[in-house]
C-alpha cells in the first residue's frame, strides 16, 4: 500500500475512533499538505512559517487569523502553534477562507500510538487538522532530543503524510571555532540521510537554518552568513538526494526575523522562507512579515 493510503487509512480510523468519542467531526477534513497549495507545487513561492513556541499569539486565534486572511496569496503561509491550539487555528484558517495555509505542530512522538503520556502522533497531529510538523527545532535539541530521534521523527511525520520542517543550526561555540558547516552537514545527514533511498517529494520536507545564536537574541545573522550557510544546507541536500530535489526543497532561515529585515533576508538567492518566532505572535506583524516575502518574489519575476 502507497505511503500515503497507510496514512490516509490511520487518519480515517483514528477519526472514527475520536468521532465516537465525540472528539472530532467525522465529516471535516482539513486534507492534506499536497492539498496547501493552491495550484501545482511551485518551489519559487516562499514558505513563511510562524513558530509560536509556548505562548498563544497575542490578540487571539480569531483577530489573528482575520488579520492574517488578507495576506498576500504569493506566499505559502504555516502556522505552528501550540498543540493544543491545532484544531481551534485549522478550524479558524477555514472558516476565513484560507484553507491554503498550513498548520502544524511544534513535535510530533515517533511512534504512531501507545503509552506516551503528553505526547502526541503523526496521525494525531492531522485529526487535530495538522497539515505539518517541525523537527528538531533546536530548544528541543537543547532539551535532550538527539540527531536520531530527530530522523525518526521525520520518518514517523511522513508516513502520517504530513509535510515535515527540519531545523538545523550552529551554537554561538561553533560559529566561532569555524566549526558552522562541519555541524550543519552532520545535522543534515543524520536527519535526512536515512530517506535517501526514499526521497520524500519537495513539497512535503522543508529545511530550517536557524543558527542558536539568533533565536530570540535580535542579533540577526549578517546577509552573507545566511546566504552561505542557506547554500551549503542545498549542497548537502544536493549530495543526500540530488540536484533537482536540492533545488526543489525549501530552504527557509529563522532568527530573530522582523518586518523590518524579511525583505533583505528573502532577497538572498538560497534563502526560499523564513520561519518567525517572537515577531509572529501578532497578526500585523507577521502578515507584514509575509508580504515583504511575498513582494521579494514579485521584484524577482519582474524582467
Ligand atoms: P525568533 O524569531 O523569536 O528569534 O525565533 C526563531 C525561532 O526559533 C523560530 O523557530
Amino acid at each position: 500500500m502507497a505511503e500515503l493510503e497507510v496514512a490516509d487509512l490511520i487518519e480515517a480510523v483514528t477519526r472514527r475512533v475520536l468521532a465516537q468519542l465525540g472528539q472530532v467531526d467525522p465529516g471535516r477534513s482539513h486534507g492534506d499538505v499536497s492539498a496547501q497549495a493552491t495550484g501545482p507545487y511551485d518551489p519559487t513561492r516562499p514558505l513563511v512559517a510562524a513558530n509560536w513556541k509556548m505562548n498563544a499569539c497575542a490578540e487571539g486565534i480569531v483577530p489573528y487569523l482575520a488579520d492574517l486572511a488578507a495576506a498576500d496569496t504569493a506566499v505559502d503561509l504555516l502556522l505552528f502553534p501550540p498543540a493544543v491550539l491545532l484544531r481551534a487555528v485549522a478550524d479558524e484558517v477555514i472558516r476565513v477562507g484560507r484553507p491554503d495555509f498550513g498548520v502544524g505542530s511544534q513535535d510530533l512522538h515517533p511512534q504512531p500510538n501507545g503509552a506516551h503520556t503528553g505526547e502526541h502522533s503523526g496521525a494525531l497531529i492531522r485529526a487535530a487538522g495538522g497539515t505539518w510538523t517541525l523537527v528538531g527545532h533546536s530548544e528541543r535539541r537543547q532539551a535532550g532530543e538527539t540527531d536520531a530521534q530527530v530522523c525518526r521523527k521525520i520518518h514517523a511525520g511522513l508516513d502520517a503524510g504530513l509535510g515535515v520542517m527540519v531545523c538545523v543550526g550552529e551554537s554561538i561555540e561553533a560559529r566561532r571555532t569555524g566549526a558552522t558547516f562541519r555541524v550543519l552537514r552532520n545535522q543534515l545527514l543524520a536527519a535526512l540521510g536515512d530517506t535517501a533511498l526514499q526521497p520524500p517529494a519537495p513539497q512535503r520536507l522543508a529545511v530550517a537554518y536557524e543558527p542558536l545564536w539568533a533565536i530570540g537574541t535580535g542579533e540577526v545573522a549578517t546577509l552573507d552568513q545566511i546566504q552561505e550557510a542557506t547554500a551549503f544546507v542545498r549542497r548537502v541536500v544536493a549530495e543526500i538526494y540530488d540536484f533537482a530535489r536540492a533545488r526543489d526543497i525549501r530552504v527557509v532561515y529563522g532568527g530573530s526575523v522582523k518586518p523590518g529585515n524579511a525583505r533583505e533576508i528573502m532577497s538572498e538567492p538560497d534563502v526560499n522562507g523564513l520561519l518567525v518566532g517572537g515577531a509572529s505572535l501578532k497578526g500585523p506583524s507577521f502578515r507584514a512579515i509575509a508580504d515583504a516575502s511575498a513582494l521579494v518574489v514579485a521584484t524577482r519575476r519582474q524582467p
